[in-house]
């Protein structure tokens, strides 16, 4: 039975006669529209009341739960404290968390702060330029880094507008704005992920300056490298002279204290952060080798990259960063071994629940973080799912769960993500749920689940 939504219809109306759209930022824009009110643990509620299991986490960044009570309490204090925002000189604070994160991540010997992972990004691949000297730049197909005009394109894109297949070789760029100059445009070369050819194609007739990429593709589900990929664009990389950097703002810190390059072990020259980071306060991150972090240094004349923000490393941001880190790394919570285990046991369950029908689907999962692709076999890249995923089901399938409240994003192959505060019962539940949302959608059904 659907929910009643009358509030959250007449919030998004009031507030559309001041802001365009309704909405602040257009990647929350959902149909159907749903207003948030607040959230605890692994729970949200709407504005008309109705409660939901969330596996949306403010888009991946609160991995702790909502309203982590270590985080809540580290920013009460710093109001209390009366430590907010002085804005001149350094802090002790952001001095602490650099600290703890370059333990945390053993591939950054320095770092930056910023508010937003897309201004991480942004000054990634700015230092990428100044270092090289060079201007091009490769990204992926199905992947996203942010708003700004070298990123915002190509992260769901319909076929018509990108085009079949091609290897090696690229995409056209895809815009998600208008205003991203021509010139801009054509420094961009959009590939797709899991294709080292396409790297050399571009990289033979293009000077590039970097490759910049999610190491998992989680804007677009969960797309993982196949074996091989991620060593073959470092040894590239080396040989051509760009950097390689890995956009962690969604896998960093979700899948391991020190990142998915952690996991995966290969060591890219720059890294970008941000969301879980600091449990849903903004924050972004841009970390590496020391050699080239240090053109930020401001006193460096020739070379400098600027970094300015007014608010970067907030002092309320930063204190939750600092709590954040603290009980990621406290082996009284084991924080990864907890969601790890409810990762697994909800991806058996959904394979349990699927397989009783005569449809084809596939559980994709790193860790916490999990999708549900309605195709036969782990998608490679974004042709493969805008090909084979059957999105009008995946689409209803979301919409029903919702109804029944369990909060996936109303988006087809859009990643979902168990937090810290989620338990055995919010899994049992959410399994209990599908189950039934599940039958109610299939009318053939092959076997007893
Ligand atoms: C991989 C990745 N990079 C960068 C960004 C941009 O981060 P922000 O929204 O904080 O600007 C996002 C946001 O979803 C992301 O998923």
């Amino acid at each position: 039975m659907s929910k009643i939504r009358k509030r959250s219809q007449t919030l998004l109306e009031k507030n559309q006669q001041w802001i365009p759209g309704g909405v602040v930022s257009l990647n929350r824009k959902s149909d159907p529209n749903i207003c948030f009110k607040s959230g605890r643990g692994s729970r949200v509620w709407d504005v008309d009341g109705n409660e939901y299991i969330d596996y949306q986490a403010g888009f991946a960044a609160t991995f702790l739960g909502h309203n982590d009570p270590d985080v809540d309490t580290a920013v009460l204090k710093t109001i209390k404290d009366q430590a907010v925002l002085m804005g001149a000189g350094p802090t002790e604070l952001e001095g602490e968390f650099a600290q703890l994160f370059c333990k945390s991540v053993p591939t950054v010997d320095k770092l930056q702060i910023t508010t937003t992972g897309s201004e991480a990004t942004y000054h990634a691949i700015r230092i990428a330029r100044a270092v090289t000297g060079r201007d091009h730049i490769i990204i992926m197909q199905g992947g996203y880094n942010g708003w700004h005009n070298d990123v915002a394109g190509n992260v769901i894109s319909n076929l018509q507008d990108v085009g079949p297949r091609v290897s090696p070789g690229a995409y056209p760029f895809d815009a998600l704005s208008a205003g991203i100059p021509e010139q801009h445009k054509s420094l961009v070369h959009v590939i797709n992920f899991n294709d080292l050819e396409s790297v050399q194609y571009i990289t033979k007739r293009f000077p590039v300056a970097c490759i910049i990429l999610e190491p998992i593709l989680q804007n677009i589900g969960i797309v993982k490298p196949k074996k091989g990929y991620l060593e073959g664009l470092r040894k590239m990389a080396d040989e051509k002279g760009f950097l390689l950097i890995f956009d962690e703002v969604k896998t960093g810190f979700r899948h391991a204290l020190g990142g998915f390059q952690s996991i995966c072990g290969v060591v890219p020259d720059l890294s970008t952060f941000g969301k879980a980071v600091a449990n849903g306060y903004p924050m972004g991150v841009i970390g590496g080798k020391a050699a080239y972090m240090d053109y930020f240094i401001h006193e460096q004349k020739e070379k400098r990259v600027l970094i300015a923000g007014t608010f970067n490393a907030h002092p309320l941001t930063t204190v939750a960063a600092i709590a954040t880190l603290k009980k990621l790394s406290s082996p009284q919570f084991n924080v990864y071994a907890h969601v790890e285990r409810l990762g697994k046991m909800l991806e058996e369950g959904l394979n349990a629940i699927f397989s009783g029908y005569d449809k084809s689907f596939y559980v994709a999962r790193q860790g916490s973080a999990y999708c549900v692709y309605f195709m036969d076999h782990a998608p490679v890249d974004f042709h493969d799912i805008a090909v084979h995923n059957d999105s009008a089901f995946d689409k209803a399938y979301r919409l029903k769960l919702i109804d029944e409240g369990i909060f996936n994003f109303p988006l087809p192959f859009k990643q979902g993500s168990i937090s810290f505060a989620h338990t055995e019962k919010d899994i049992q539940e959410t399994l209990e749920k599908t189950a039934a949302v599940v039958a109610a959608l299939f009318s053939k059904r092959l076997q007893p689940i």
